[in-house]
């Protein structure tokens, strides 16, 4: 292991795209590198680039993260080595077409990779993390986590399962000196598009932001101690406002009685 006192990140989905580009910016930053994905060949290529530019040290962890197998080898990667200060919780899939038309088959798979490997990830670093006092989880949701009407709902439902879940981690993580921050990209140009068989041509350009600048911003927004960022969005106040009048209204979501619009006479 090179001399990083940043220590290591183990980085899902390393192998193309939003995690190869968080690779690239962290190994920039000192840390020493786990990439995980299922292609080794481009996970050994990236390894050796970063190894030379950065002179840190980078292992390639083959995993089928759908595979029950090989997500527990990930997970006790993470309880057992020490030297890991940061989990982005990044490999993710979506699916061709919306939910009803969609093959369930495929839905099932990106299900287990939405939501089942970054849930298990994801406990496995906070409880080694909050025993060490100290670390990093980058969870990765995504906008359509707020557009509950749009694409394929099922991809939706995944990424909000992803944002409940770090909104809550934070809670139980509060002061434990582990960070948990939920990222939103919007459409990033990556490959996600042409191998759920879509192109990302179809969306107008100004929807469409370049990887880099992704990744950078959400970086920034970690290093300012975001709990939740979301590039795209120049009007935070709008994130604020929703998140307020979610939190406004939860006083009032369980309570003995039906609300007076449901009762007789009401
Ligand atoms: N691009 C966007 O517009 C966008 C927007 C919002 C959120 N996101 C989210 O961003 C994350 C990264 O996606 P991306 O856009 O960078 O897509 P991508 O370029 O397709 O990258 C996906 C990564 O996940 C890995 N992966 C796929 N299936 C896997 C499996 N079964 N086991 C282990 N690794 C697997 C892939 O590597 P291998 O094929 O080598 O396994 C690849 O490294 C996903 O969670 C996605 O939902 C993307």
């Amino acid at each position: 292991m090179s001399a990083s006192s940043a220590g290591s990140a183990l980085i899902t989905g390393a192998s193309s795209g939003i995690g190869a580009t968080y690779a690239k910016r962290l190994a920039a930053r000192g840390y020493d590198l786990i990439l995980v994905a299922r292609d080794e060949t481009r996970l050994e290529t990236l390894a050796q680039t970063l190894r030379q530019q950065h002179q840190i040290e980078v292992r390639v962890l083959r995993a089928d993260l759908t595979d029950a197998e090989d997500l527990l080898r990930v997970e006790q990667e993470l309880r057992n080595n020490a030297v890991i200060t940061l989990l982005a919780n990044n490999a993710g899939m979506s699916v061709d077409g919306e939910f009803i038309d969609a093959d369930i088959d495929r839905i099932q798979t990106m299900l287990a990779l939405n939501i089942i490997a970054p849930t298990r990830l994801a406990h496995a670093a906070a409880n080694a993390f909050r025993a060490r006092g100290r670390g990093v989880i980058i969870n990765v949701a995504s906008v359509l986590s707020l557009m509950h009407e749009m694409f394929n709902g099922a991809y939706n439902g995944s990424k909000s399962f992803v944002l409940t879940l770090t909104r809550s981690m934070q809670r139980e993580l509060e002061n434990s000196g582990v960070q948990v921050q939920a990222v939103l990209p919007g459409a990033t140009r990556t490959e996600i598009f042409d191998r759920s068989g879509k192109s990302i041509d179809e969306l107008p350009a100004n929807m469409i932001m370049e990887v880099e600048d992704m990744v950078d911003a959400a970086l920034m927004g970690l290093e300012a101690g975001e709990a939740v960022t979301i590039p795209a969005l120049e009007d935070l106040a709008l994130w604020q406002d929703y998140d307020r009048a979610r939190g406004a209204m939860l006083p009032f979501l369980s309570l003995s009685q039906p609300a007076s619009r449901y009762r007789d006479g009401g």
